[in-house]
Protein backbone atom coordinates (compact mmCIF):
# COMPACT_ATOMS: atom_id res chain seq x y z
CA UNK A 1 0.00 0.00 0.00
CA UNK A 2 1.44 3.17 -0.80
CA UNK A 3 1.11 6.89 1.14
CA UNK A 4 -1.95 7.87 -1.00
CA UNK A 5 -3.93 4.86 0.60
CA UNK A 6 -2.83 6.03 3.54
CA UNK A 7 -4.64 9.35 3.31
CA UNK A 8 -7.94 7.72 1.93
CA UNK A 9 -7.90 5.68 4.62
CA UNK A 10 -7.49 8.68 7.17
CA UNK A 11 -10.29 11.13 5.05
CA UNK A 12 -12.50 7.82 5.12
CA UNK A 13 -11.88 7.32 9.06
CA UNK A 14 -13.03 10.73 9.55
CA UNK A 15 -15.52 10.74 6.95
CA UNK A 16 -17.48 8.04 8.15
CA UNK A 17 -17.16 8.92 12.09
CA UNK A 18 -14.55 6.33 12.96
CA UNK A 19 -12.61 9.34 14.41
CA UNK A 20 -12.47 12.72 14.66
CA UNK A 21 -9.67 15.35 15.66
CA UNK A 22 -9.74 16.02 19.15
CA UNK A 23 -11.32 19.58 19.77
CA UNK A 24 -12.18 20.11 16.05
CA UNK A 25 -14.24 23.04 16.41
CA UNK A 26 -11.09 24.82 18.49
CA UNK A 27 -8.78 23.61 15.43
CA UNK A 28 -7.16 20.57 17.37
CA UNK A 29 -4.16 19.63 19.48
CA UNK A 30 -1.60 17.88 18.23
CA UNK A 31 -1.18 14.33 19.24
CA UNK A 32 -5.33 13.81 20.17
CA UNK A 33 -7.92 12.20 19.12
CA UNK A 34 -11.95 11.52 19.46
CA UNK A 35 -13.70 8.36 18.57
CA UNK A 36 -17.27 8.59 16.95
CA UNK A 37 -19.65 6.23 17.12
CA UNK A 38 -18.45 3.39 15.00
CA UNK A 39 -14.70 4.41 16.11
CA UNK A 40 -15.69 3.71 19.83
CA UNK A 41 -17.76 0.35 18.70
CA UNK A 42 -14.57 -1.24 16.17
CA UNK A 43 -12.61 0.46 19.65
CA UNK A 44 -14.35 -1.67 22.10
CA UNK A 45 -14.86 -4.85 20.28
CA UNK A 46 -11.25 -5.07 19.26
CA UNK A 47 -10.63 -4.70 23.79
CA UNK A 48 -13.13 -7.17 24.58
CA UNK A 49 -11.27 -9.78 22.03
CA UNK A 50 -8.15 -8.46 24.17
CA UNK A 51 -9.73 -9.33 27.14
CA UNK A 52 -11.64 -12.49 26.05
CA UNK A 53 -8.28 -14.14 24.69
CA UNK A 54 -6.29 -13.13 26.95
CA UNK A 55 -7.98 -13.13 30.84
CA UNK A 56 -10.71 -14.86 30.28
CA UNK A 57 -10.04 -18.03 28.35
CA UNK A 58 -7.13 -18.51 30.90
CA UNK A 59 -7.07 -19.71 34.16
CA UNK A 60 -3.93 -18.06 35.76
CA UNK A 61 -4.30 -14.68 34.02
CA UNK A 62 -6.11 -12.08 36.14
CA UNK A 63 -7.45 -8.85 35.18
CA UNK A 64 -6.52 -5.11 36.99
CA UNK A 65 -8.06 -1.59 36.45
CA UNK A 66 -5.35 0.59 38.29
CA UNK A 67 -5.26 4.23 38.86
CA UNK A 68 -4.15 6.38 36.16
CA UNK A 69 -1.78 8.61 38.78
CA UNK A 70 -0.32 7.23 41.25
CA UNK A 71 2.65 7.79 43.78
CA UNK A 72 5.50 9.35 41.81
CA UNK A 73 8.07 7.06 43.69
CA UNK A 74 6.65 4.54 41.70
CA UNK A 75 8.19 6.39 38.33
CA UNK A 76 11.57 6.70 40.41
CA UNK A 77 11.49 3.01 40.84
CA UNK A 78 10.85 2.30 37.65
CA UNK A 79 13.67 4.40 36.09
CA UNK A 80 10.65 6.40 34.31
CA UNK A 81 11.49 9.64 36.05
CA UNK A 82 15.61 9.71 35.05
CA UNK A 83 15.42 7.83 31.83
CA UNK A 84 12.11 8.11 30.19
CA UNK A 85 12.89 10.83 27.82
CA UNK A 86 13.69 11.14 23.72
CA UNK A 87 16.77 13.22 22.16
CA UNK A 88 15.31 16.73 21.28
CA UNK A 89 16.84 19.30 19.30
CA UNK A 90 15.86 22.95 18.89
CA UNK A 91 16.19 25.11 16.25
CA UNK A 92 17.64 28.97 17.00
CA UNK A 93 15.73 30.45 14.06
CA UNK A 94 12.11 29.48 14.08
CA UNK A 95 12.20 27.50 17.82
CA UNK A 96 10.53 24.55 16.51
CA UNK A 97 11.41 21.53 17.93
CA UNK A 98 12.19 17.59 16.51
CA UNK A 99 13.27 14.22 18.06
CA UNK A 100 16.78 14.63 17.26
CA UNK A 101 16.91 10.58 16.19
CA UNK A 102 14.30 11.12 13.61
CA UNK A 103 16.31 14.21 11.59
CA UNK A 104 17.82 13.47 8.75
CA UNK A 105 19.98 16.44 8.84
CA UNK A 106 21.83 18.91 10.84
CA UNK A 107 19.34 21.48 10.14
CA UNK A 108 16.26 22.64 11.08
CA UNK A 109 13.50 20.51 8.96
CA UNK A 110 11.18 23.61 8.90
CA UNK A 111 13.54 26.33 8.06
CA UNK A 112 16.88 24.97 7.84
CA UNK A 113 18.44 27.35 10.60
CA UNK A 114 21.18 26.28 12.87
CA UNK A 115 19.88 23.46 15.70
CA UNK A 116 21.15 23.97 19.48
CA UNK A 117 22.88 21.11 21.07
CA UNK A 118 20.65 17.97 21.52
CA UNK A 119 19.18 17.66 24.92
CA UNK A 120 16.68 14.95 26.86
CA UNK A 121 12.95 15.51 27.18
CA UNK A 122 11.09 13.99 29.34
CA UNK A 123 7.95 12.55 27.87
CA UNK A 124 5.86 12.11 31.10
CA UNK A 125 3.03 14.77 31.47
CA UNK A 126 3.25 16.36 35.22
CA UNK A 127 0.22 17.75 37.09
CA UNK A 128 -0.41 18.49 40.99
CA UNK A 129 -2.29 16.50 43.57
CA UNK A 130 -4.29 18.63 45.65
CA UNK A 131 -4.43 22.47 45.93
CA UNK A 132 -0.68 23.21 46.66
CA UNK A 133 1.30 23.58 43.29
CA UNK A 134 4.93 22.79 44.86
CA UNK A 135 7.51 19.86 44.19
CA UNK A 136 5.62 17.88 47.10
CA UNK A 137 2.69 17.59 45.39
CA UNK A 138 3.87 16.70 41.96
CA UNK A 139 2.71 13.61 39.90
CA UNK A 140 2.68 12.07 36.92
CA UNK A 141 -0.12 10.85 34.04
CA UNK A 142 1.20 7.02 33.73
CA UNK A 143 3.15 6.88 30.78
CA UNK A 144 2.27 2.92 30.35
CA UNK A 145 0.09 0.98 32.34
CA UNK A 146 2.16 -1.80 33.22
CA UNK A 147 3.53 -0.14 36.27
CA UNK A 148 -0.16 -0.38 37.95
CA UNK A 149 0.59 -4.23 37.57
CA UNK A 150 4.19 -4.40 39.23
CA UNK A 151 2.58 -2.32 42.35
CA UNK A 152 -0.33 -5.01 42.19
CA UNK A 153 1.79 -7.65 42.42
CA UNK A 154 1.52 -8.70 45.57
CA UNK A 155 -2.25 -7.66 45.58
CA UNK A 156 -2.92 -10.25 43.18
CA UNK A 157 -0.64 -13.15 44.33
CA UNK A 158 -2.36 -13.11 47.83
CA UNK A 159 -5.97 -12.31 47.19
CA UNK A 160 -6.36 -14.99 44.44
CA UNK A 161 -4.19 -17.07 45.67
CA UNK A 162 -2.14 -18.56 42.65
CA UNK A 163 0.65 -19.54 41.95
CA UNK A 164 3.74 -18.73 39.21
CA UNK A 165 3.67 -18.94 36.34
CA UNK A 166 0.63 -16.20 36.35
CA UNK A 167 -0.08 -13.13 34.22
CA UNK A 168 -1.81 -9.78 35.10
CA UNK A 169 -3.88 -8.04 32.58
CA UNK A 170 -5.25 -4.47 32.19
CA UNK A 171 -6.48 -2.32 29.72
CA UNK A 172 -6.10 1.75 30.04
CA UNK A 173 -5.14 5.21 28.51
CA UNK A 174 -1.30 6.08 28.72
CA UNK A 175 -0.13 9.46 28.36
CA UNK A 176 3.28 10.25 26.87
CA UNK A 177 3.86 13.93 25.98
CA UNK A 178 5.86 13.02 22.26
CA UNK A 179 7.88 15.43 21.07
CA UNK A 180 6.48 14.73 17.33
CA UNK A 181 3.16 12.97 17.74
CA UNK A 182 2.02 12.11 14.21
CA UNK A 183 0.88 9.75 11.24
CA UNK A 184 -2.70 10.10 12.48
CA UNK A 185 -3.42 7.46 15.21
CA UNK A 186 -0.07 5.99 15.10
CA UNK A 187 1.98 8.06 17.51
CA UNK A 188 -0.39 10.17 20.10
CA UNK A 189 0.37 12.08 23.47
CA UNK A 190 -3.25 10.24 25.21
CA UNK A 191 -3.35 6.53 24.26
CA UNK A 192 -4.28 3.00 25.17
CA UNK A 193 -2.46 -0.18 26.05
CA UNK A 194 -3.70 -3.35 26.46
CA UNK A 195 -0.84 -4.79 28.43
CA UNK A 196 -0.06 -8.51 30.22
CA UNK A 197 2.98 -9.32 33.05
CA UNK A 198 3.69 -13.00 33.16
CA UNK A 199 5.68 -13.54 36.20
CA UNK A 200 7.91 -17.19 35.91
CA UNK A 201 10.40 -18.64 37.68
CA UNK A 202 13.79 -17.18 36.18
CA UNK A 203 15.12 -19.36 33.36
CA UNK A 204 11.87 -19.73 32.25
CA UNK A 205 11.39 -16.68 30.58
CA UNK A 206 12.84 -17.67 27.16
CA UNK A 207 10.19 -20.19 26.82
CA UNK A 208 7.44 -18.32 27.84
CA UNK A 209 8.87 -15.07 25.38
CA UNK A 210 8.50 -17.63 22.78
CA UNK A 211 5.21 -18.87 23.67
CA UNK A 212 3.72 -15.53 23.86
CA UNK A 213 4.84 -13.74 20.53
CA UNK A 214 3.09 -17.55 18.95
CA UNK A 215 0.12 -16.35 21.39
CA UNK A 216 -0.37 -12.78 19.95
CA UNK A 217 1.08 -13.18 16.36
CA UNK A 218 -1.98 -15.95 16.42
CA UNK A 219 -4.49 -13.51 18.37
CA UNK A 220 -4.07 -10.63 15.00
CA UNK A 221 -4.63 -13.25 12.63
CA UNK A 222 -7.09 -15.83 14.07
CA UNK A 223 -9.24 -13.18 16.20
CA UNK A 224 -8.83 -9.88 14.36
CA UNK A 225 -8.09 -11.32 11.01
CA UNK A 226 -5.20 -9.21 10.07
CA UNK A 227 -3.15 -10.64 7.04
CA UNK A 228 -0.29 -12.59 8.16
CA UNK A 229 1.53 -11.63 5.50
CA UNK A 230 1.30 -7.70 6.74
CA UNK A 231 2.40 -8.81 10.27
CA UNK A 232 6.11 -10.12 11.49
CA UNK A 233 7.64 -10.75 14.90
CA UNK A 234 11.21 -8.79 14.88
CA UNK A 235 14.01 -9.32 17.42
CA UNK A 236 14.93 -6.07 18.43
CA UNK A 237 18.69 -5.50 18.38
CA UNK A 238 20.76 -5.03 21.80
CA UNK A 239 20.91 -1.29 21.03
CA UNK A 240 17.26 -0.63 20.95
CA UNK A 241 16.14 -2.50 24.12
CA UNK A 242 14.27 -0.66 26.80
CA UNK A 243 16.57 0.05 30.17
CA UNK A 244 14.73 -2.65 31.49
CA UNK A 245 14.53 -5.45 28.87
CA UNK A 246 17.12 -8.48 28.24
CA UNK A 247 15.15 -9.19 24.81
CA UNK A 248 12.30 -7.77 23.07
CA UNK A 249 10.20 -8.76 19.80
CA UNK A 250 8.06 -6.39 18.02
CA UNK A 251 5.17 -7.21 16.23
CA UNK A 252 4.95 -4.82 13.50
CA UNK A 253 2.42 -4.53 11.00
CA UNK A 254 3.10 -3.31 7.26
CA UNK A 255 1.49 0.12 7.18
CA UNK A 256 1.05 2.58 4.21
CA UNK A 257 3.96 4.33 5.62
CA UNK A 258 6.25 0.76 6.20
CA UNK A 259 6.41 -1.61 8.90
CA UNK A 260 5.95 -0.19 12.01
CA UNK A 261 5.26 -1.56 15.61
CA UNK A 262 2.11 -2.15 17.02
CA UNK A 263 3.02 -4.45 20.26
CA UNK A 264 6.45 -5.14 22.16
CA UNK A 265 7.03 -8.49 23.95
CA UNK A 266 9.76 -7.52 26.33
CA UNK A 267 11.32 -10.34 28.89
CA UNK A 268 12.07 -7.60 31.42
CA UNK A 269 13.75 -9.96 33.86
CA UNK A 270 12.59 -8.99 37.98
CA UNK A 271 13.88 -5.64 36.66
CA UNK A 272 10.62 -3.89 38.04
CA UNK A 273 10.41 -6.00 40.81
CA UNK A 274 12.98 -5.58 42.68
CA UNK A 275 13.24 -2.07 41.78
CA UNK A 276 9.84 -1.76 43.55
CA UNK A 277 11.25 -3.91 46.41
CA UNK A 278 14.23 -1.59 47.05
CA UNK A 279 12.74 1.87 46.40
CA UNK A 280 9.06 0.61 48.48
CA UNK A 281 11.39 -1.40 51.24
CA UNK A 282 8.26 -3.91 50.80
CA UNK A 283 8.99 -8.18 50.76
CA UNK A 284 8.01 -9.26 46.90
CA UNK A 285 9.99 -12.32 46.74
CA UNK A 286 7.27 -15.05 45.61
CA UNK A 287 7.85 -18.47 47.85
CA UNK A 288 7.72 -21.73 46.23
CA UNK A 289 5.77 -24.01 48.24
CA UNK A 290 7.43 -27.27 46.85
CA UNK A 291 11.26 -26.18 46.55
CA UNK A 292 10.80 -23.80 49.80
CA UNK A 293 12.57 -21.28 47.62
CA UNK A 294 11.98 -17.88 47.63
CA UNK A 295 12.65 -15.74 44.62
CA UNK A 296 11.79 -12.65 42.69
CA UNK A 297 10.15 -13.81 39.29
CA UNK A 298 10.74 -12.71 36.17
CA UNK A 299 8.59 -11.09 33.64
CA UNK A 300 7.72 -11.77 30.17
CA UNK A 301 5.29 -8.62 29.21
CA UNK A 302 3.34 -8.75 25.59
CA UNK A 303 2.33 -4.80 25.99
CA UNK A 304 -0.02 -3.54 22.75
CA UNK A 305 -1.29 -0.72 21.62
CA UNK A 306 -4.94 -0.17 21.20
CA UNK A 307 -4.86 2.62 18.73
CA UNK A 308 -2.63 0.87 16.68
CA UNK A 309 -4.40 -1.68 16.06
CA UNK A 310 -7.23 -0.07 15.16
CA UNK A 311 -5.10 1.77 12.59
CA UNK A 312 -3.56 -1.76 11.34
CA UNK A 313 -7.09 -3.32 11.53
CA UNK A 314 -8.62 -0.31 9.65
CA UNK A 315 -6.08 -0.40 6.88
CA UNK A 316 -5.62 -4.31 6.34
CA UNK A 317 -9.01 -4.21 5.83
CA UNK A 318 -9.89 -1.47 3.86
CA UNK A 319 -10.24 -2.06 0.06
CA UNK A 320 -10.89 -0.32 -3.12
CA UNK A 321 -13.26 -1.79 -5.35
CA UNK A 322 -13.48 -0.83 -9.11
CA UNK A 323 -16.37 0.25 -10.83
CA UNK A 324 -19.78 -0.74 -8.83
CA UNK A 325 -20.75 -3.59 -6.43
CA UNK A 326 -23.78 -2.62 -6.07
CA UNK A 327 -26.76 -2.19 -8.15
CA UNK A 328 -27.46 1.13 -8.91
CA UNK A 329 -25.63 3.13 -12.45
CA UNK A 330 -25.02 6.08 -10.55
CA UNK A 331 -22.58 3.67 -8.36
CA UNK A 332 -21.16 1.60 -11.42
CA UNK A 333 -18.94 4.18 -12.05
CA UNK A 334 -17.76 4.81 -8.97
CA UNK A 335 -14.68 3.36 -7.28
CA UNK A 336 -16.15 1.86 -3.93
CA UNK A 337 -14.83 1.53 -0.75
CA UNK A 338 -15.21 -2.05 1.10
CA UNK A 339 -14.29 -2.53 4.73
CA UNK A 340 -13.24 -6.87 4.75
CA UNK A 341 -13.68 -6.68 8.73
CA UNK A 342 -13.66 -9.68 10.71
CA UNK A 343 -17.08 -10.47 11.37
CA UNK A 344 -16.52 -10.26 15.21
CA UNK A 345 -14.98 -6.52 15.57
CA UNK A 346 -17.17 -5.07 12.81
CA UNK A 347 -18.94 -1.99 14.44
CA UNK A 348 -22.16 -2.75 13.26
CA UNK A 349 -22.66 -6.77 12.32
CA UNK A 350 -26.47 -6.51 10.73
CA UNK A 351 -28.29 -3.43 8.86
CA UNK A 352 -31.73 -3.89 8.78
CA UNK A 353 -33.17 -2.33 5.75
CA UNK A 354 -37.18 -2.19 4.68
CA UNK A 355 -37.26 -2.48 0.83
CA UNK A 356 -39.06 0.52 0.48
CA UNK A 357 -40.02 3.51 3.22
CA UNK A 358 -43.67 4.21 1.88
CA UNK A 359 -45.33 0.73 2.58
CA UNK A 360 -46.17 0.47 6.32
CA UNK A 361 -46.45 -3.03 6.79
CA UNK A 362 -42.37 -3.40 5.18
CA UNK A 363 -41.32 -0.65 7.44
CA UNK A 364 -43.47 -2.07 10.12
CA UNK A 365 -42.16 -5.30 9.93
CA UNK A 366 -38.38 -4.20 9.38
CA UNK A 367 -38.75 -2.68 12.92
CA UNK A 368 -39.76 -5.88 14.44
CA UNK A 369 -36.83 -7.64 12.70
CA UNK A 370 -34.64 -4.81 13.84
CA UNK A 371 -36.38 -4.44 17.23
CA UNK A 372 -35.29 -8.66 17.85
CA UNK A 373 -31.77 -8.64 15.74
CA UNK A 374 -30.53 -5.79 18.33
CA UNK A 375 -31.05 -7.82 21.67
CA UNK A 376 -28.22 -9.65 20.48
CA UNK A 377 -26.18 -7.19 18.01
CA UNK A 378 -24.78 -4.43 17.20
CA UNK A 379 -27.66 -3.27 14.41
CA UNK A 380 -28.51 -0.42 11.85
CA UNK A 381 -32.07 0.66 10.85
CA UNK A 382 -31.53 2.30 7.78
CA UNK A 383 -34.91 3.27 5.05
CA UNK A 384 -33.07 5.93 3.21
CA UNK A 385 -32.16 5.94 -0.46
CA UNK A 386 -32.26 3.42 -3.00
CA UNK A 387 -31.42 -0.28 -1.71
CA UNK A 388 -27.96 -0.55 -3.45
CA UNK A 389 -26.67 2.82 -2.30
CA UNK A 390 -27.66 1.56 1.32
CA UNK A 391 -25.78 -2.16 0.78
CA UNK A 392 -22.87 0.19 0.02
CA UNK A 393 -22.73 2.53 2.92
CA UNK A 394 -22.85 -0.87 4.97
CA UNK A 395 -20.22 -2.28 2.82
CA UNK A 396 -17.85 0.36 3.58
CA UNK A 397 -18.13 0.58 7.21
CA UNK A 398 -18.08 -2.84 6.92
CA UNK A 399 -21.12 -4.48 7.48
CA UNK A 400 -20.85 -7.90 7.04
CA UNK A 401 -24.84 -9.02 7.26
CA UNK A 402 -27.95 -6.91 5.34
CA UNK A 403 -31.16 -8.24 5.56
CA UNK A 404 -34.03 -6.93 3.39
CA UNK A 405 -37.61 -6.74 4.03
CA UNK A 406 -39.86 -6.97 1.19
CA UNK A 407 -43.28 -7.69 0.12
CA UNK A 408 -43.02 -11.47 0.58
CA UNK A 409 -41.91 -10.59 4.13
CA UNK A 410 -44.72 -10.13 5.57
CA UNK A 411 -46.97 -12.96 3.73
CA UNK A 412 -44.06 -15.59 4.59
CA UNK A 413 -42.01 -14.33 7.75
CA UNK A 414 -38.56 -14.33 5.82
CA UNK A 415 -36.57 -11.86 4.23
CA UNK A 416 -33.22 -11.40 2.21
CA UNK A 417 -29.59 -12.04 4.31
CA UNK A 418 -27.53 -10.57 1.97
CA UNK A 419 -23.57 -11.84 3.35
CA UNK A 420 -21.50 -8.52 2.38
CA UNK A 421 -18.30 -10.13 0.87
CA UNK A 422 -19.59 -12.04 -1.52
CA UNK A 423 -23.10 -10.50 -2.00
CA UNK A 424 -24.64 -13.61 -2.15
CA UNK A 425 -28.36 -13.43 -1.17
CA UNK A 426 -30.16 -16.07 0.86
CA UNK A 427 -34.15 -15.94 1.51
CA UNK A 428 -34.29 -17.36 5.06
CA UNK A 429 -37.14 -17.02 7.97
CA UNK A 430 -36.98 -14.32 10.24
CA UNK A 431 -36.90 -17.08 13.42
CA UNK A 432 -33.59 -18.50 12.02
CA UNK A 433 -32.23 -14.97 11.64
CA UNK A 434 -30.47 -14.93 15.14
CA UNK A 435 -28.80 -18.47 15.06
CA UNK A 436 -27.79 -17.94 11.17
CA UNK A 437 -25.77 -14.67 12.29
CA UNK A 438 -24.16 -16.18 15.04
CA UNK A 439 -22.81 -18.67 13.40
CA UNK A 440 -20.82 -16.56 11.48
N1 LIG B 1 5.11 -1.36 29.10
C1 LIG B 1 5.92 -1.39 27.95
C2 LIG B 1 5.65 -0.30 27.01
O1 LIG B 1 4.92 0.64 27.31
P1 LIG B 1 6.21 0.54 24.61
O2 LIG B 1 6.90 -0.20 23.48
O3 LIG B 1 6.74 1.88 24.99
O4 LIG B 1 6.28 -0.47 25.84
C3 LIG B 1 3.91 -0.49 24.02
O5 LIG B 1 4.68 0.65 24.29
C4 LIG B 1 2.92 -0.21 22.90
O6 LIG B 1 2.15 0.95 23.21
C5 LIG B 1 3.56 0.09 21.56
O7 LIG B 1 3.87 -1.09 20.84
C6 LIG B 1 2.50 0.91 20.87
O8 LIG B 1 1.54 0.07 20.25
C7 LIG B 1 1.84 1.65 22.02
N2 LIG B 1 2.36 3.02 22.08
C8 LIG B 1 3.49 3.45 22.66
N3 LIG B 1 3.64 4.79 22.50
C9 LIG B 1 2.57 5.20 21.78
C10 LIG B 1 2.13 6.48 21.29
N4 LIG B 1 2.81 7.58 21.52
N5 LIG B 1 0.97 6.52 20.58
C11 LIG B 1 0.24 5.40 20.36
N6 LIG B 1 0.60 4.18 20.81
C12 LIG B 1 1.74 4.07 21.51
Amino acid sequence: MENNSFEKIISFAKRRGFVFQSSDIYGGIGGFYDFGPLGIELRNNIKNSWWNYMVRQRDNVFGLDSSIIMNPNVWKASGHTETFSDPLSECKKCHKRFRTDHLKENNCPECKGELMESRNFNLMFRTFVGPVEDSASMAYLRPETAQGIFVNYRNILNTQRTKIPFGIAQVGKAFRNEITPGNFIFRLREFEQMEMEYFVEPGKEDEALEYWVEQRMNWYVDILGIKRENLRARKQEKDELAHYSKGCFDIEYNFPVGWSEIEGIASRGDFDLSQHQKFSGEDLNYFDDQTKEKYLPYVVEPSCGLDRTFLAVLCDAFTEVEGGRTTTTESNKEKEFLLKLNSNIAPIKVAVLPLVKNKEEITNKAKEVYNMLKKNFSCQYDETGAIGRRYRRQDEIGTPFAVTIDFDSIINDDVTLRNRDTMEQQRVKISDLTSIINEN
